[in-house]
């Protein structure tokens, strides 16, 4: 196991009639600004349970973050932050506005340009305003980590900034708040986390034996759960638990002392900012042909993958690798989303432009083995066509 330091400060309160609790997690006399998206908090109750419990504590509303949250939408909240005297602010949605509260927090008070925010990664952040968050799409991991991916239209990229001052001050997570979701959130709400775990257990084993029974754990849980998830839109017992999934994907825990390849991610962020597809529509196009064409590499890790989440026992190492990566394929298109290029009605010609965006963000040595190169970037394209 490789050496690491590990730190999480979310306080998470969990199942139904949480969001009630969040009086206490938020200080008495706070100027509090509740951030949220389209409206999706109006028509399921979140919204007025939010009014019930902390109500006159809300000096302002910022509504209308967008998925994929936009550089210029979160500039103009982080403006009102700072005229409304705001000292906590409430992300009330899925990962988009969470992710959006994080970059408010950290812009309001930087000094510099907001865009070097992102375009150094989080680096020059000094302070930000604490924050909290009630979650109503378990998918991006965003409630119980200090990570933010933010889109700029104008320049069509959409960059990661993290920073250990955006870890949220606690997050409720209450099942019921996702019956709404439409199945198109629920099947990325499915991949996104089970990608998450890919990218951190599909590397090379480095002896991390409880990170990858953890890792396999989401991963069963998830291929277990996820059709269930959509059948049965009101099961508490199944939404809580890929809600539980989902955090756990990505609070940390699990990539502590492991090789991380985040390619798959880097990828399917030019995919988002380009053509709009769904963040987890990326990763369904994208992990199982990142997977063909890096197989020599990961072959020990995928086969062990194989045996051990798909039941594959039989063959070689390789004839597992392929039969795993088959299987991972399978579940993401029988739970119902495309998983090549042309299901999302793009022609072959979109490769250069993805390629040539990866290089303009410095996205040329990605991986575990930092040998993931526009190159390699193109062949896996290619294998997604
Ligand atoms: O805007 P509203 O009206 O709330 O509607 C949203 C939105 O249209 C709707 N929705 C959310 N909860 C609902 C609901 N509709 C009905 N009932 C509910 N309970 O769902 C739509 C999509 O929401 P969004 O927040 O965009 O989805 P998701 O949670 O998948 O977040 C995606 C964003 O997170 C980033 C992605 O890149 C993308 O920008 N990620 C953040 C990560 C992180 N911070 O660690 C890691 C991830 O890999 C990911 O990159
Ligand atoms: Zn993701």
């Amino acid at each position: 196991m490789n050496n690491f330091s590990f730190y999480n400060p979310t306080k998470i309160l969990f199942g139904e009639g949480q969001i009630a609790n969040i009086s206490q997690e938020i200080p008495e006399n706070a100027r509090v600004m509740l951030a949220y998206g389209g409206g999706s908090i109006k028509k399921n109750g979140v919204y007025q349970q939010i009014m019930d419990a902390v109500g006159n504590r809300i000096v302002c509303e910022f509504s209308g973050i967008e998925a994929n949250p936009e550089f210029e939408t979160l500039c103009r909240a982080a403006d009102e932050v700072n005229e409304h005297k705001v000292d906590f602010i409430l992300a009330a949605g899925g990962g988009s506005v969470i992710d959006g509260v994080k970059f408010i927090a950290a812009a309001a008070n930087f000094s510099g340009d907001r865009w070097e925010i992102l375009t150094k990664g989080g680096k020059g952040i000094e302070s930000a305003i604490d924050f909290g968050s009630v979650l109503t799409l378990p998918a991006t991991g965003s409630e119980m980590n200090s990570g933010s991916v933010v889109t700029r239209a104008e320049y069509k990229a959409k960059l990661p900034f993290g920073s250990p001052l955006v870890f949220p001050k606690f997050s409720v997570l209450d099942p019921t708040t996702t019956y709404t979701l439409p199945i198109r959130q629920v099947i990325n709400g499915v991949i996104d986390p089970f990608t998450h775990v890919m990218e951190q257990y599909l590397t090379y084993p480095v002896g991390a034996h409880l990170q990858d029974r953890l890792a396999e754990g989401i991963l069963q849980t998830l291929i277990d759960i996820g059709p269930e998830a959509l059948a049965q839109p009101e099961n508490y017992e199944i939404r809580s638990n890929v809600m539980w999934c989902a955090t756990m994907a990505l609070n940390g825990l699990i990539g502590v002392g492991v090789p991380q390849d985040w390619s798959t991610h880097m990828i399917g962020h030019e995919l988002t900012a380009l053509y709009g597809l769904d963040h987890a529509q990326t990763l369904a196009v994208v992990l199982p042909a990142n997977l063909r064409v890096r197989k020599a590499d990961k072959l020990a890790k995928l086969a062990q993958y194989a045996e051990r989440v798909w039941g594959i026992t039989t063959g070689s190492d390789e004839e597992k690798a392929d039969a795993a990566i088959a299987k991972t394929e399978e579940f993401f298109r029988n739970l119902g989303a495309g998983t090549r290029i042309e299901d999302y009605d793009l022609e072959s010609s979109v490769i250069d432009t993805i390629i040539k965006q990866l290089e303009s963000h410095g996205m040329v040595k990605l991986g575990e083995n930092k040998d993931v190169t526009p190159e390699v970037s193109r062949k896996i394209l290619e294998a997604a066509l």
